[in-house]
C-alpha cells in the first residue's frame, strides 16, 4: 500500500467528485472489458497529471503533487492487472512495462518538487507515459 492517512489529506480535491458524476454511471451501465477498465483509470492519470501541473505551478505544492503522483502509481498498478490488448504478445509484454513504470514513478515520487527541478521531473513524469504509449498502445492519447 502506497500512501499515508497524511498524504491522503492532500489528495487531489476535486478529482474524485468529478469522476463519480463523470465515469461511473457511464461505466457500470454494462459489464467493462479489461480495456475498458484500462481506460478508466488512464483517464484518472490523464487528470492527475494535469493536477500535477497545476500543484507546480507558481509556489510548487509538492505535498499536493506527492498525493497525485501516489494516485497515479495506484491506479497504474490496479491498470496493470488487466489484459487490455486484442494482441497475446501485448498482453505479455504490459505487465512488465508496467512494473517498469510503476518504479520509475516512485523515483519521481521520491524527488522534492522544487521551483529549480519541477521542469525535468514533469518531463521525467511524462516520459514514464510515453514510454509504453510509444510502443504498446498505438494510438497516442497524451
Ligand atoms: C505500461 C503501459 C502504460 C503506461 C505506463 C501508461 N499507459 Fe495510458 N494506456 C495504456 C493502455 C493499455 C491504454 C488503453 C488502450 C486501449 O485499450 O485503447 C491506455 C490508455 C490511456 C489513455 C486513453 C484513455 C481513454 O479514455 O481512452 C490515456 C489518456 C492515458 N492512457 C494516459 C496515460 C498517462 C497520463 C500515463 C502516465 C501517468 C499513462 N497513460 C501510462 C497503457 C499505459
Amino acid at each position: 500500500m502506497i500512501g499515508t492517512a497524511a498524504s491522503r489529506k492532500h489528495r487531489c480535491g476535486l478529482l474524485l467528485p468529478a469522476l463519480l458524476l463523470g465515469f461511473v454511471p457511464l461505466r457500470c451501465a454494462t459489464s467493462p472489458s479489461d480495456s475498458d477498465r484500462v481506460r478508466t483509470l488512464m483517464g484518472r492519470n490523464d487528470r492527475l497529471l494535469l493536477e500535477t501541473q497545476l500543484a507546480a505551478a507558481d509556489d510548487v505544492d509538492a505535498a499536493g503533487i506527492r498525493a497525485c503522483l501516489q494516485e497515479m502509481a495506484e491506479n497504474l498498478e490496479q491498470a496493470g492487472r488487466f489484459r487490455p490488448f486484442a494482441e497475446e504478445w501485448k498482453n505479455r509484454e504490459y505487465p512488465r512495462a508496467m512494473a517498469s513504470a510503476v518504479d520509475r514513478l516512485r523515483d519521481v515520487v521520491a524527488t522534492e518538487w522544487t521551483p529549480q527541478n519541477r521542469e525535468d521531473s514533469y518531463i521525467a513524469l511524462r516520459a514514464i507515459c510515453s514510454q509504453c504509449h510509444s510502443r504498446l498502445v498505438e494510438a497516442a492519447h497524451e
